[in-house]
C-alpha cells in the first residue's frame, strides 16, 4: 500500500424517513438562509420539491432558488448560484439532485469563498482553501458525489470539463440518500448511473499500488454487487431493495473507502470528459464505450489482474487457461454485461464521428500523461479513441 491519510467528514443519512426526520436539524445548524439547487424539473414532477421546501419553511428558513443545473453542470450556472449567495448572505447550499446538482452545487460553495474566478480551480492553476457549508438530497445513483469532495464543472464556450474540487471543504457536510427517490429516474439514466459507479470500481480496481489483497477483494464485492443487482432495478425501477443496493454501491464506489492507499487509474473519466465537452453526452454512456476499449488497450501491463476479475467476479473456469486468456474473457464479459443492460457500445451510437479525436486525445492530456495502470500520452488516447468509433 501506499502510506495515506482517510478523511471523509459527510454525514450520511440512507433509507427512508431519514429527510422527514433529520433535514430540518442539519440545516438549521448551518443558520437560515439557503440556496435550494436543483435540476431540469424532475423534483418538482416527483413530489420531493414539495417536501423538502416544506420542511425547511417550518423551520423557519429562507429560501433562495437555483433552478435548471444541467447534466454536464455549465460554469455560467455555477456563476449564478455564486451571486445570489453573496447577494443574500446564504448560509448554506443544499444540492437536490442528481451528480450534476451536486458537482453545480460544490462548484457555487467553493466559489463564494474564493478570491477570483472559480474556474481557475479547475484548470489548477490556483487551490480553493474554503467553501460554503453544502448539503446534498441525492436522487440519482451513479457519481458518489454525496460523500466524495469533488465536482466535474463544464465550460461550454471552451469546450472544457475538468474535475475539480477543495477537500476537505467541498465534501458534503451532510447528504440525504432515501432510494425511494430514484424510483423515477427514467431507465437511460439508470443505465448510465450503473456504468459510472461500475467504472468508478474498476478506477479502484486497475491500479499498479503493491500489497493491496484487501482492497481487491472489497472492490470485487462492489463490482459484484452492482451486476447482481442491475437487473432487477431495470425491469422494476420501484424494486426498493434493489434500488437500496444500487445506491449503497455508488456511494461506496467512489467515498475512498475501498481504495485506500491505492493509486487508481482514472484514465477512462479523463478520457470520456473530453468527449462529453464537446458532444455533451451522458457521462455514464461516454464510459460505458471506452471501458472495454481501454481494457484491451492496457491489458499487457497486468493480465493477471483482469485474469483475477474473470475468475473472481465472472466466476469462469480457470482450468487450463492462462492468464491471458482469462483476462481477454474478463473483457468479454464486460463487454456482454454493458451489452446486456443497452448501454452504449459505439461512439457512432451518439453519432460521433473521428473530427475531433485529435483534439479529445491532446485536450485530455493536456496537465499530463493519464492513468496509473499504464500511462497514456496522446497517441494512446488517440489509439482508444478510434477503437471506440
Ligand atoms: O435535471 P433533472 O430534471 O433533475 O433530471 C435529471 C437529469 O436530466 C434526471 N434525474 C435525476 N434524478 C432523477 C431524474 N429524473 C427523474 N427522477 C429522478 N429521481 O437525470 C438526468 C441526469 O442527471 P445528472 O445529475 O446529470 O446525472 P449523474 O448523477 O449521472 O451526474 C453526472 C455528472 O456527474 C459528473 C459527470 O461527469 C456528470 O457531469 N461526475 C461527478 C463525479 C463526482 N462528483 O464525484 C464523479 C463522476 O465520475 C462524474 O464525472
Ligand atoms: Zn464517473
Amino acid at each position: 500500500m501506499n502510506p495515506f491519510k482517510f478523511y471523509n467528514p459527510t454525514t450520511l443519512y440512507y433509507g427512508k424517513g431519514q429527510i422527514e426526520a433529520h433535514l430540518a436539524e442539519e440545516v438549521t445548524k448551518y443558520g437560515k438562509k439557503v440556496l435550494l439547487v436543483y435540476g431540469g424539473g424532475s423534483i418538482k414532477r416527483f413530489g420531493l420539491y414539495d417536501k423538502v421546501v416544506g420542511i425547511l419553511q417550518n423551520a423557519g428558513v429562507e429560501i433562495f432558488e437555483l433552478p435548471g443545473v444541467e447534466p454536464n453542470p455549465r460554469l455560467t450556472t455555477v456563476y449564478k448560484g455564486i451571486d445570489i449567495c453573496r447577494k443574500e448572505g446564504v448560509d448554506l447550499v443544499l444540492a437536490v439532485g442528481g451528480g450534476s446538482v451536486l458537482d453545480c452545487s460544490k462548484a457555487i460553495a467553493m466559489g463564494v469563498k474564493f478570491d477570483g474566478d472559480v474556474w481557475d480551480v479547475y484548470q489548477r492553476k490556483v487551490q480553493a482553501h474554503d467553501a460554503l457549508p453544502l448539503g446534498t438530497i441525492l436522487t440519482l445513483a451513479a457519481t458518489g458525489s454525496e460523500m466524495n469532495a469533488g465536482g466535474v464543472i463544464t465550460n461550454w464556450e471552451t469546450k472544457e470539463k475538468l474535475g475539480g474540487g477543495a477537500a476537505p471543504y467541498t465534501f458534503p457536510k451532510f447528504s440525504f440518500c432515501d432510494p425511494e427517490n430514484t424510483f423515477t429516474v427514467p431507465r437511460d439514466q439508470t443505465v448510465y448511473g450503473i456504468c459510472d459507479m461500475l467504472m468508478h470500481s474498476f478506477e479502484h480496481y486497475f491500479h499498479p499500488t503493491p500489497n493491496t489483497p484487501l482492497q481487491q477483494h472489497l472492490i470485487e464485492a462492489v463490482i459484484t454487487t452492482i451486476i447482481e443487482n442491475a437487473h432487477a432495478v431495470l425491469e422494476n425501477p420501484t424494486d426498493y431493495d434493489a434500488r437500496e443496493t444500487i445506491m449503497y454501491c455508488s456511494t461506496m464506489a467512489l467515498n475512498g473507502m475501498i481504495s485506500m492507499g491505492l493509486e487508481g487509474d482514472w484514465a477512462s473519466h479523463k478520457i470520456e470528459h473530453e468527449i462529453s465537452a464537446i458532444y455533451d453526452i451522458p457521462h455514464g454512456g461516454g464510459l460505458a464505450i471506452i471501458c472495454p476499449n481501454w481494457m484491451e488497450y492496457v491489458m499487457d501491463t497486468n493480465p493477471e489482474r483482469f485474469a483475477n476479475l474473470a475468475v473472481r467476479v465472472f466466476k469462469v473456469n480457470p482450468e487450463g487457461k492462462s492468464q491471458e486468456e482469462l483476462a481477454r474473457l474478463a473483457i468479454d464479459k464486460v463487454r456482454e454485461f454493458f451489452k446486456s443492460i443497452g448501454a452504449p457500445t459505439r461512439l457512432a451510437d451518439y453519432n460521433i464521428g473521428d473530427e475531433h479525436l485529435e483534439r479529445m486525445a491532446e485536450q485530455a492530456v493536456r496537465f499530463e500523461p493519464i492513468g496509473h495502470f499504464k500511462k497514456l500520452g496522446k497517441e494512446d488516447v488517440l489509439a482508444i479513441l478510434r477503437k471506440c468509433l
